[in-house]
């Protein structure tokens, strides 16, 4: 299992990557702020309720409104289109909006109710949401730690290529 200071010291190290990261991303034009490298949180909401939903097994929730929280506070927000799909632009990622990421404290939340998709659902209580792990399932130990390392570095490094890092929750829940 990672300690919390080994995960904090990854979290700072992945940081401070990032920054220098943005500070060598290539580009002809003059560089300033077209070289910040941004990130965009993509996914499908589901029309279910229940824990760990297989999103290709249920329909999809159209139309509904998503926020992705961090720490309890809304940091984005969009609405998904007619399939439940969804994309949040989180803007120009600094440590400040990488750090929460990186300490799995962000979660995808769905402030449509459920009702909106299916009458039959009005009476369920609780919230659809999902996590946000940037560094995946860590309690592989050390080597799912740096599995989850090489795999953000990996998309950071490809990321400043397009300069879009892709951000994908985990499963939906109702809690
Ligand atoms: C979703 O929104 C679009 C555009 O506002 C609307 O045309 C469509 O009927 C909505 N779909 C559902 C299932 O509410």
């Amino acid at each position: 299992m990672a300690t919390p200071s080994s995960s904090s010291i990854t979290s700072l190290l992945l940081a401070a990557f990032l920054v220098a990261a943005v500070g060598i991303a290539p580009h002809g034009a003059e560089g300033g702020a077209s070289s910040a490298v941004v990130g965009l949180v993509t996914g499908v909401v589901p029309c279910s309720a229940g824990s760990s939903i297989n999103v290709a097994s249920v329909p999809a929730f159209p139309n509904a409104t998503v926020q992705l929280r961090c720490g309890g506070r809304a940091v984005a927000g969009a609405t998904a289109d007619s399939s439940g799909a969804f994309a949040m632009n989180l803007g120009a990622l600094t440590p400040a909006t990488l750090m929460p990421l990186l300490n799995n404290k962000c979660s995808v939340v769905v402030t449509t109710p459920l009702a909106a998709c299916d009458a039959s659902l009005a009476g369920v209580a609780g919230t659809l949401m999902a996590p946000v792990q940037l560094l995946g399932d860590t309690g592989g130990g050390l080597g799912g730690l740096i599995g989850g390392i090489v795999g953000v570095v990996g998309q950071i490094l490809s990321g400043v290529l397009g300069n879009i890092i892709s951000i994908v929750p985990s499963a939906f829940s109702v809690v």
